[in-house]
């Protein structure tokens, strides 16, 4: 039962019927509860609207009668952001019936959707007409496309297509307070004043619910080549890397890096892996060139790759000879996420730096943690293409809530503190949430925090939108 005022519990249903309407706990369950397992909470009642102005009616009620709401897309979020607090008071706002698209525009090469399209969709509705969606993630089948705006999701192509942000044109937002904001205009150059769409990508479910957007398509690659490759220290995949940008310009789609101890994670806890170039060595990258060229794409990787092994910057290559092959290579890569959740307790780290920090970085980075303690497992693994680390401390599965609490403070302290040394970012890709809410408080300058303060109270001055989360 929900424990909603009656004459609220009314209203909403008024706004959005039964189907809209989740109240018996068992129902609720599965919005409490985040993928990674790690926060758990309590709504009120879980709304389902159909529409934007189902979503819009819903909102005017929560703003009048300052009920707080916490946006829900995919539920995939790693940061805890779609997870309601403990307080059983907050309302979860789920876009999953929002799941149109309204059309696909293949002369304008946009798509517009609604926000609870997920991912996976919106790329097979881009391959219908010829077109490519370009943003790839392990969790495509089950993510929004709200939740990935909200979050500015990365993935494995922003190196040649950047983050969310660079991929949307046009969006339609329902304000605090009810009100629509419609601005999903199709267009590549709008220099009309203050850019609220950018305002509202990243935010996290803190500043309104993005309703739809209008999405950028991408000519469609007919070709790709993909590669795995062995290296002794992570100096050499950087190298690696820029050579590959020079060889390869913009063909060069993904370069993702994991380390021999992620690997080594992932052929135990993951079936049907095998590793392409056995275990020996210390790092290990995933490389993959795509073109909308059918032509002298694997001999291009290849011949630079053969370059390289010459200088002795790696140490091994296995170029994918088939379409199973490459798909072997990538299932690889994505049962990092599952593997750390069977084999222990992880401490995230979502972070970004300059490129040519990164080597640095993970030498200091690894010393110090282990100056804090010698059996520290570091889980080193991600995006190296776009300075994106998660850089990883695994706990035992049974450690106890207050061990993790403490280690977790120690070791972001030691991670984070080298990262703001460094110029980077304690928040990569995943968002904020409430799991490094508090570190962005330290991180931030006081001027950037008291700016984003500001805005957070113009446009919700009732504090009503996810509470607890980024600030
Ligand atoms: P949710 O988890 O439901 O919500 C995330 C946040 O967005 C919350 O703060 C929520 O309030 C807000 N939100 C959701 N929808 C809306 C909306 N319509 N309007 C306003 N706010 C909204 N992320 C990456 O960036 N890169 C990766 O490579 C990556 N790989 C992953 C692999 C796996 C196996 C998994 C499980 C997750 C991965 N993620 C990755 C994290 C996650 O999938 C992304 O953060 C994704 O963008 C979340 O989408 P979602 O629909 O699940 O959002
Ligand atoms: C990834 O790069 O695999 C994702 O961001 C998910 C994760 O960190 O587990
Ligand atoms: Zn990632």
């Amino acid at each position: 039962m929900s424990n909603l005022h009656p004459q609220l519990l009314k209203r909403l249903h008024a706004a959005v019927g039964d189907a809209g309407l989740v109240i018996d706990s068992e129902g609720k369950a599965p919005y409490e509860t985040d993928w990674l397992k790690k926060f758990t909470g309590s709504s009120s009642i879980v709304v389902r609207p159909a529409n934007t102005a189902e979503t819009a009616a819903v909102m005017c009620i929560c703003h009048e009668t300052h009920t707080p709401v916490v946006t829900q897309g995919g539920n995939t979020g790693m940061s805890g952001g779609a997870t309601p607090d403990g307080s059983g008071a907050q309302v979860v706002l789920s876009t999953v019936r929002m799941n149109a698209i309204r059309a696909v525009d293949p002369l304008n090469n946009t798509l517009t959707c609604e926000a609870g399209v997920l991912l996976a969709h919106i790329q097979a509705a881009a391959q219908e007409v010829d077109r490519f969606f370009p943003l790839s993630l392990g969790s495509e089948g089950s993510c929004t496309i709200g939740g990935n705006l909200a979050t500015n999701a990365g993935g494995i192509a922003v190196l040649r297509y950047g983050n969310t942000r660079e991929l949307a044109l046009g969006l339609e937002v329902v304000l605090p307070d009810g009100r629509v904001w419609h601005g999903l205009r199709a267009l590549r150059k709008d220099n009309t004043g203050y850019d609220l769409r950018d305002l509202f990508i990243g935010s996290e479910g803190t500043l309104g619910v993005i309703t739809a957007a209008v999405l950028k398509l991408s000519p469609r690659p007919v070709a790709r080549a993909t590669a795995w490759v062995g290296a002794r220290d992570i100096e050499a995949l950087v190298q690696l890397l820029a050579q590959l940008r020079a060889d390869c310009g913009e063909r060069l789609v993904a370069f993702e890096m994991m380390s021999a101890p992620s690997l080594a994670l992932i052929l135990a806890h993951v079936a049907d892996v095998r590793a392409p170039l056995g275990e020996e060595h210390a790092f290990h990258a995933l490389i993959e060139l795509a073109d909308t060229q059918g032509e002298g794409l694997a001999s291009l990787l290849e011949g630079s790759l053969e370059k390289a092994l010459e200088s002795g910057s790696v140490q091994d290559v296995a170029v994918s000879a088939s379409g199973a092959q490459t798909q072997a290579f990538w299932k690889i890569r994505e049962g990092i996420s599952q593997a750390q959740m069977r084999a222990g307790k992880a401490i995230k780290h979502d972070i970004a730096l300059p490129i040519s920090a990164i080597a640095g970085f993970a030498h200091r980075a690894e010393a110090a943690l282990r100056a804090a303690d010698p059996d520290v497992r570091i889980i080193n693994f991600g995006h190296l293409g776009d300075g994106n680390l998660h850089y990883n401390v695994l706990l035992p599965l049974d450690s106890a809530p207050e061990v993790l609490a403490a280690a977790t403070a120690r070791f972001n302290r030691i991670v984070h503190d080298m990262v703001a040394e460094a110029d980077g970012s304690i928040s990569a890709e995943h968002g904020v949430g409430q799991l490094r809410r508090d570190e962005l408080r330290h991180y931030k300058s006081e001027v950037e925090f008291d700016l984003m303060m500001r805005i957070k109270q113009s446009l919700d001055p009732n504090q009503i939108m996810n509470p607890g989360k980024l600030i």
